[in-house]
């Protein structure tokens, strides 16, 4: 009760960089930005990520060369110090009138970021890990995919709050039966046989398309086609993005 801690309020769109890293290289990925709160509009209470999309294109260049900078700068600082960190780093950051700022480092994938970023990737996800666990980074260019990724989150009813388990999944095949869909599975399990849920976010839907609003609507699309008691979505995942950079100030 003796401390008081005095925090910088930062306002602006949020974006997150990932990177591979060999300790010494340092290769950024595509950006993306995660959906963190519970209910449309960006309201409600904090959640692991109702959605996300990528790459971020309110992202200006001079924007995305300062969180690059960020991240080669924090690589070379735990270098500096001693410390062997190979793999991925997770730079969350907030794009203020300031410039970017730093609000989270992650040494770790970011979930939902990961359902976006890599299918994106065209390059051969263990050459490159490889290449990390190896100090052999500088030999290899991340290639990206020309196309647009956005994937919805499905929670259980009452998520982040108290929520019910155990209800029946149908329509993954369904789902997943459509071209550029994926279904990656969060809080799921298999009882006597059958896919239920087991935890507040259930599965996350990605679609890629050649623009933000084909991968978007095929996205929504493939979400339909799932169902379980309670299931519950955010309809506005990309939304704001649609606006543009504008949407963030109102
Ligand atoms: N999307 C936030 C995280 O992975 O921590």
């Amino acid at each position: 009760g003796n401390t008081v801690v005095i925090e910088e309020m930062l306002v602006g769109p949020e974006c997150s960089l990932l990177a591979f890293t060999d300790g010494k290289t340092v290769r950024p990925m595509a950006t993306s930005q995660d959906h963190k709160r519970a209910l449309e509009g960006d309201l409600g209470p904090n959640t692991g990520g109702m959605g996300v999309y990528s790459p971020v294109p309110i992202v200006t260049d001079e924007e995305h060369a300062t969180m690059v900078a960020v991240m080669e700068q924090t690589v070379a600082e735990l270098a500096a110090e001693g410390i062997d960190y190979r793999g991925c780093l997770y730079g969350g950051f907030m794009l203020t009138p300031a410039g970017p700022k730093v609000l989270e480092f992650n040494a770790r994938f970011g979930d939902p970021e990961t359902q976006v970023v890599l299918p994106r990737l065209k390059n051969d996800l263990v050459e490159v890990m490889l290449a990390c666990a190896n100090c052999e980074l500088d030999q290899i260019e991340l290639d990206w995919r020309d196309e647009w990724a956005v994937a919805v989150v499905l929670t259980s009813a009452g998520y982040p709050g108290s929520y019910e388990k155990g209800k029946v999944i149908t329509g993954i095949e369904d789902a997943e039966a459509m071209e550029n869909v994926t279904v990656y599975h969060a809080g799921t399990a298999v009882v006597d046989g059958q896919l239920v849920t087991n935890g507040g976010r259930v599965l996350a839907v990605t679609a890629l398309g050649d623009t933000f609003e084909n991968a978007r609507n095929l996205a929504y699309e493939a979400c339909e086609k799932i169902d379980f008691e309670g299931k519950t979505l955010r309809h506005d995942i990309g939304l704001r993005a649609l606006r543009g950079r504008d949407a963030w100030d109102a």
